[in-house]
């Protein structure tokens, strides 16, 4: 199994290109398979959760393709299938995001119900819940859940219990079919829902209030295919500025969204860090010593659970105690386990993670059990004392774009190894 090795200390320096954004990718592909037709998608990040999406929509009978790079033809003309085996949704909890679409066009699906995840219990209940106020009937069978709208699907008023991301997305997409206006309320913010909400207007359908905690949908419009290009990945670039926070490096980002990661900047700047930026690019001169931060996750427009780990890499060094706290996920502290083998100084109390920052770290073997815990642990590399050598690096390449390749232009010590 591959793993990446990093040998510490290196100052980062010159630009990165940013990657369209894996959560913005996942609900469009999902997307296509509202009405029948040729979808272009262009800007698609290269991952492994990219290609389960392609397998995934390849089994329901969509013909995809890759005409140039970053660019996938998508052609949902005729659904073969409508049942989305446990193999693939074990391997990918989005693939949950086909369910609202597939209710939509076809009026019934069938797929795995996702089990448990590192990161936390993650039910779909707030998903199959709005389904139902829509007019689904929903059977949970033998580990699947099984949904049928035998009268078709009619406006409703929705309100999410708790704030979800997909469960938003899923429920806003089969809302496109449902006759009527559907309201939901107490939506997901994030700039991912924007986008999708875009490219569901710009397929013909008219949703309104995306960004906002209230969405309304006039259902029943026919849609029609579209050819879309990705936004930029907010977490990709968010890595990239806490690795240069952490090396005191200089980085400059290219083709990426900063409006979408204003909480993330304004916590680096209060590290140290000078940041500039215009409408598509940032750039980042990280302090000699990062100052100590507290942070709190929450739902955008706050700080995102996605970057906690990585800032947790940069508090570990910090000139003082922070405390980082993660409301989102109920186990979303996998790194620091692997962090405390680096030297860091980190301890658990219920939500709550007291990091006391020290002048340095050292390099050990560490392992991650989820994506964005593997990225905090390359973060941390960069900075620590000799080398770091990071396995299970398929977490990583499920939401990074040859991370290595990019980060070894820019001037760290990082590589592949095979074997
Ligand atoms: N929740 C429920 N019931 C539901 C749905 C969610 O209780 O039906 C709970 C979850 O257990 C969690 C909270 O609500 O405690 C928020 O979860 P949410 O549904 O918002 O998460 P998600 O939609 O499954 C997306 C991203 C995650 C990101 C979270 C939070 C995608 C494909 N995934 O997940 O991204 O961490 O929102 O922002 O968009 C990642 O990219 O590494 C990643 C995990």
């Amino acid at each position: 199994m591959d793993k990446i090795v990093i040998t510490g200390g290196n100052s980062l320096e010159g630009e990165i290109p940013i990657a369209g954004a894996k959560n913005a990718a996942l609900p469009a592909f999902a997307a296509t398979l509202l009405c029948p037709g040729e979808f272009r998608l262009s800007s698609v990040p290269d991952l492994v959760d990219i290609n389960t999406t392609v397998s995934l929509l390849k089994e329901f009978g969509a013909v995809i393709s890759k005409s140039l790079p970053n660019v996938y033809t998508v052609n949902t003309e005729k659904l073969s299938d409508v049942v989305a085996s446990y193999d693939l949704v074990r391997t990918m909890r989005a693939s949950v995001l086909v369910l609202g679409p597939l209710l939509a066009r076809s009026g019934k699906a069938k797929i795995s119900l996702p089990g448990g995840c590192a990161i936390g219990e993650r039910p779909i209940n707030l998903h199959l819940k709005g389904f139902e106020a829509l007019g689904a009937k929903i059977k949970l069978e033998h580990g699947y859940v099984n949904a049928e709208t035998p009268d078709g699907l009619h406006g409703a008023k929705i309100v999410f219990d708790i704030v979800t991301v997909t469960g938003t997305a899923n429920v806003m997409m089969a809302a496109t079919a449902a006759k009527g206006e559907t309201v939901l309320e107490n939506c997901a913010r994030e700039p991912e829902l924007v986008f999708l909400a875009k490219m569901l207007n710009k397929m013909g359908a008219d949703i309104k209030g995306a960004g906002t905690h209230r969405i309304i949908i006039n259902g029943g419009s026919e849609l029609k295919p579209v050819d879309i290009g990705i936004m930029p990945d907010r977490v990709e670039a968010g890595t990239f500025l806490a690795a240069a926070a952490i090396t005191g490096g200089h980085l400059k980002l290219t083709g990426c969204a900063p409006r979408d990661m204003e909480v993330v900047t304004e916590k680096l700047k209060e590290t140290g860090c000078e940041i500039s930026e215009g409408d598509d690019w940032v750039e980042i001169k990280g302090p000699k010593r990062p100052l100590p931060v507290d942070i709190e996750t929450a739902p955008h427009p706050g700080f995102p659970t996605d970057m906690q780990a990585q800032l947790m890499a940069v508090m570990s060094i910090a000139d003082g105690p922070s405390v980082i706290t993660e409301t989102i996920f109920e186990n979303r502290y996998m790194h620091v386990a692997e962090m405390r083998r680096m030297g860091a100084d980190i301890t658990l109390k219920d939500k709550n993670a007291f990091v006391r920052g020290k002048i340095s770290i050292y390099g050990a073997s560490v392992m991650a059990t989820d994506l964005r815990a593997s990225a905090s642990l390359v973060v941390a590399g960069l900075v620590a004392d000799g080398i770091t050598e990071l396995r299970r690096v398929y977490h990583l390449d499920r939401g990074y774009q040859r991370i290595e390749e990019k980060l070894q232009k820019v001037g760290a010590d990082i590589k592949r190894v095979s074997g």
